[in-house]
């Protein structure tokens, strides 16, 4: 079997993206799978058929490809491919709509008011219900892209207008202090739970991604049980609240009272080398190449 890993596209996360594509085809390499690497793209249908793609392992992050668009078109051509689905894929890209699942599914996730555009947005700013710090997000970018911490009132007018530049509408969402942690989930299993302690504000696009910015990161989690326990519980029900499948990897917050919110979940976790999910399941006796092979085994239609 001709195994494509699909990588790169035009989100903003691309360069993510082809970090984590390497690693991935590089690893399928290692254990002498037939790999071609795709840079995914206007022509994509005319290279999946010329390089006669049996299967696709799925390393694009961000529009177009983590949110289901292109799982819809490899469902049209019939070709299997790793990870969730259309519909799982586009709720949890769009941090609004995941919102509501969550909330539905009774999954503690932080207050929020969504937006249409700017102008509501701003107009907002005096009323949102809940008081600063607050965090604005575009509600379909990742790896905390145009997102922004805002401490005071007078931060917030800016904050609204870069994350306006992206697409989706835009989340406002209470600020809720505590420990950063991740929890991974592989084929309906909860993994564990590593801490993230980033040296800046907040983990954000460079302690994600850049080398040498002092991110510590701590598996397991230095949690009491009960709050280990609490955070795999609610990333497993996140995972399956939204239809999930393979892997998926929630970013969490625990408060010091030791109330666990959910921020999010990623349906196309991160694979590079500072990537968590790979850091959590070696943690759990997986290695990277394992990881890659147990997703691509998952891989259907
Ligand atoms: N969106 C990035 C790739 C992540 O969740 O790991
Ligand atoms: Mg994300």
């Amino acid at each position: 079997k001709r195994v494509g890993v699909l990588y790169g596209g035009l989100s903003s996360e691309r360069e993510v993206s082809l970090r984590t594509g390497a690693a991935v085809a590089g690893a399928l390499r290692s254990l002498g799978y037939d790999v071609v690497d795709i840079d995914v793209g206007k022509d994509l249908p005319a290279r999946l058929i010329a390089e006669k793609v049996d299967v696709a392992w799925l390393a694009v992050h961000g529009r177009y490809g983590e949110d289901g668009s292109l799982q819809g078109l490899l469902e049209s051509m019939f070709i299997p491919y790793t990870g969730s689905g259309v519909l799982a894929s586009a709720m949890a890209m769009d941090k609004v709509y995941a919102k509501l699942v969550f909330i539905a599914q009774g999954i503690p996730t932080p207050a929020y008011r969504a937006f249409a555009d700017e102008a509501s947005a701003l107009a907002a700013g005096d009323s949102l219900g809940f008081d600063f710090p607050v965090v604005v997000k575009p509600s379909r970018e990742g790896s905390s892209v145009g997102v922004h911490i805002c401490k005071a009132r007078a931060d917030y007018d800016a904050a609204v207008k870069d994350a306006a530049k992206y697409a989706g509408t835009l989340l406002v969402e209470q600020f809720v202090k505590g420990r950063e942690v991740q929890g991974g989930v592989l084929d309906d299993e909860a993994l564990g739970v590593i801490e993230v302690r980033a040296a800046r504000e907040f983990y954000d696009y460079d302690a994600k991604y850049k080398a040498g910015t002092g991110t510590q990161y701590l598996f397991p989690a230095p949690l009491p049980p009960d709050q280990y326990a609490r955070v795999n519980e609610v990333c497993l029900g996140a995972h399956r609240a939204l239809g999930c499948a393979g892997a998926s990897r929630s970013d969490v917050i625990v408060t010091d009272g030791g109330d666990v919110f959910l921020l999010e979940t990623n349906t196309l976790p991160g694979m590079t080398a500072t990537s968590l999910l790979p850091k959590i399941a070696a943690g759990r006796g997986i290695d990277f190449p394992a990881l890659c092979e147990r997703l691509l085994q998952g891989a259907c239609l």
